[in-house]
């Protein structure tokens, strides 16, 4: 019986066209086309090989070479006309390629299948992605540290169960984060090495019979390792699962940030302003200027959660080997990439442009009794046992909020009524700065080790 339809690249099989309702429900072109270039350079390495090991004519590679260097110049020209009728991004390509050279195109696909080949592009393409966002999340570091350098003894209160608990400065809270993001930058470059490792020879699952060299197209696209089984090489998407979770854990260490720049912004707190050009205000109350850039970044903190949720569950109950479910990895990686590096681009210019209010800072560090914890290690080291300085201390700190006063403002003999080794020195360490400047070992908030923090992170950063 004739084919009743336009060949297509796998229509052979078929009686009847494709509905068009399953056409659009089953292609992927919309979102894959993203692929396009890394499918170009992934069949270019595919073609060199297989000339290598004498499967393709040297004239079918130059025409294959040529062919896609037109291609590539369409696409990048936003010239190339993307067809739902060719499915995705592969047949789109293969197509267009045949268009222009003829067999060679068709030759092209020897010892492959979409299934090593997206699983490749997707490798290419994330590995890139992976090292914009190591740039950006290193530019968000420096902003921060240049913040935290400017406010290294800038005395603002620590928060325990969101209530005052001993002063910190503000460069000591800031280089927390600093630290968050290190360790993000870490895990996002370790996921790298287990990203950038060769599918491509796996062919539809079981491998081929032709006589590939595998390890020639590793070193082609600078692939360090190759997927060493063929049947998990098509079907795993671990690699991606491992990078959203990684960068869930980027938008929750942000998230954490974007919440505390709400409060501290909020009048109540008045800790710091936003520059205005990351504010809007209400369209019904003239008196705001709200937060939005932070509290989107909280916001879309769900949503980057949401597709790790969502790439686990695609694999959970898949059998080897390639399922099409496979071809829903695209839109959840792809938006965890997009909000992560907008998110991050966007941070940077955010905190330099944070104005501190360090007097309202200093202020809410002395109502809270901030250095209790400085008076009972006082009297530990005047040999009182800390349990007894604790209670001694709780009794000044009773005696200081009966007369709406901080323990520092309590006369003498009040201090000296609370425990007999008080004396005059214990002024020094009920003042913040004296209470900062006791900190000081590694990790500590006493400027100077906020210093040296600094510097030991910008070193990280520069190596
Ligand atoms: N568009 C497909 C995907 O993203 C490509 C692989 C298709 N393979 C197949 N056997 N239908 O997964």
């Amino acid at each position: 019986m004739a084919n009743p339809h336009p060949p297509g690249l796998w229509s052979g099989r078929f009686a009847e066209p494709v509905d068009e309702k399953v056409k659009r429900y089953t292609a992927s072109i919309p979102f894959d086309y993203r692929l396009a270039l890394y499918d170009i350079q992934g069949s270019l390495a595919h073609a060199a090989m297989l000339h290598h090991v004498g499967v393709l004519s040297e004239a079918d590679l130059a025409a294959i070479r040529r062919g896609m260097a037109e291609i590539r110049a369409e696409i990048e020209a936003g010239r190339f006309a993307w067809s739902l009728d060719d499915e995705d991004v592969h047949l789109n390509i293969e197509k267009a390629l045949t268009a222009k050279i003829g067999d060679a195109g068709k030759r092209l696909h020897t010892g492959r299948s979409r299934n090593d080949q997206v699983a490749t592009d997707v490798r290419l393409w994330l590995r890139e992605a992976i090292d914009r966002l190591l740039a950006l999340l290193k530019n968000c570091q420096s902003a921060l540290l240049d913040v935290a350098e400017t406010h290294a003894d800038t005395v603002m209160p620590g928060f325990t169960h969101l209530q005052v608990a001993q002063p910190v400065t503000f460069g000591h809270h800031l280089l927390a984060y600093v630290e968050m993001l290190a360790r993000d930058a870490e895990r996002l470059t370790d996921c790298r090495k287990r990203v950038n490792r060769l599918p491509l020879g796996a062919a539809a699952l079981a491998g081929t019979s032709y006589p590939i060299d595998r390890e020639y197209v590793a070193r082609e696209l600078g692939f360090e390792a190759v997927c060493e089984n063929s049947l998990d090489a098509v079907s795993d998407r671990d690699f991606a699962i491992e990078f959203t979770a990684a960068a869930s854990l980027i938008m929750t260490h942000l998230s954490r940030l974007s919440e505390e720049l709400i409060l501290w912004m909020s009048p109540r707190f008045g800790f710091i302003d936003l520059a205005d050009r990351y504010c809007t205000g209400s369209s019904i109350m003239p008196q705001k200027k709200n937060p939005d850039v932070p509290e989107l970044v909280r916001g879309k903190t769900g949503r980057v959660n949401g597709h790790l949720v969502a790439l686990l569950t695609l694999m959970k109950g898949q059998p080897l080997a390639y399922n099409k479910d496979n071809q829903e990895d695209k839109e959840p990686l792809f938006d965890t990439v997009d909000t992560l590096a907008d998110t991050l681009a966007l941070y940077a210019d955010m905190i330099g442009g944070i104005r501190v209010k360090a007097e309202a800072m200093r202020q809410a560090a002395r109502q809270g009794y901030a250095t209790a914890t400085d008076l009972a290690d006082y009297l530990v080291k005047k040999g009182l046992p800390f349990r007894d300085a604790h209670e001694a201390v709780a009794r000044a700190v009773r005696a200081a909020e009966a007369k709406g006063v901080d323990l520092a403002d309590l006369p003498l003999a009040e201090l000296q009524a609370m425990s007999p080794l008080v004396g005059e020195d214990v002024y020094a360490v009920l003042s913040l700065e004296g209470s900062l400047a006791a900190r000081d070992h590694l990790g500590g908030t006493a400027p100077a080790q906020v210093r040296a923090a600094i510097a030991r992170a910008r070193r990280r950063l520069a190596g």
